[in-house]
């Protein structure tokens, strides 16, 4: 068990990897990052890769890797003052990237941290009702999840990067993650992130390995 610092001051967070009999304390987001092998909780229920759920003062068997983000439910994102710390921590995308399109786009990132093959920061959207650009497209060949931690929003899926397009939605809550986008080639459809409510979420990169 390895403690994280990139969602400090605001998120606690531990990668687990080959933890057996590891006790989660409290209500906590338990995400699969193993693309083999299931997580098993309290010796019954199974957690099949890359997917995410609430566990709660369980114990819980790591035979791949995972995240467990601490103390969910606790962050209020309707509390101003945590709002303006966390968008003040943190570096808005306009600050990332100095491209015009991202001036005054209320996405607010961690730094990321990098384990083997997995790339995670989180993300505050301080607005509801806010979409992320349409793309399909990413930087490199990635598996990509959204885990929702706070709030929630919808994966959409569109026939083009034209908003009028969307064919499909995946809602989030706190807690979960949803299906995978990308199809048995790598490809993807146009997509994007939009909340519904004000949001933090865990956005996953797993690169090949
Ligand atoms: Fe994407």
């Amino acid at each position: 068990m390895q403690k994280l610092s990139f969602g400090e001051p605001f998120i606690e967070s531990r990668y687990l990897e080959g933890d057996m009999g590891f006790a989660v304390s409290g209500a906590a987001m338990l995400l699969n990052l193993d693309e083999e092998r299931d997580i098993v909780i309290e010796g019954e229920y199974k957690l099949p890769p890359l997917q995410a759920m609430v566990v709660r003062d369980a114990v819980i068997d790591v035979p791949g890797k995972a995240l467990l983000v601490c103390s969910l439910g606790t962050l209020d994102l309707d509390d101003l003052q945590t709002l303006d710390c966390m968008r003040k921590g943190w570096k808005s995308n306009y600050e990332l990237t100095h491209l015009e399109k991202h001036r005054g786009v209320p996405f607010f990132k961690s730094p990321r941290v990098t384990i083997g093959n997995v790339t995670m920061n989180f993300c505050l959207v301080s607005e509801p009702g806010c979409p992320s650009g349409i793309h399909r497209e990413h930087p490199a060949p990635v598996r990509e999840l959204h885990v929702q931690i706070a709030g929630e929003a919808y994966v959409d899926l569109m026939k083009s990067a034209d908003p009028d397009s969307m064919y499909a939605s995946l809602p989030l809550t706190a807690g979960i993650t949803h299906m995978p986008t990308w199809n048995a080639d790598g490809v993807y459809p146009w997509h994007r992130y939009r909340t519904k409510t004000r949001s933090v979420f865990l956005g996953v990169e797993i690169a090949d390995e």
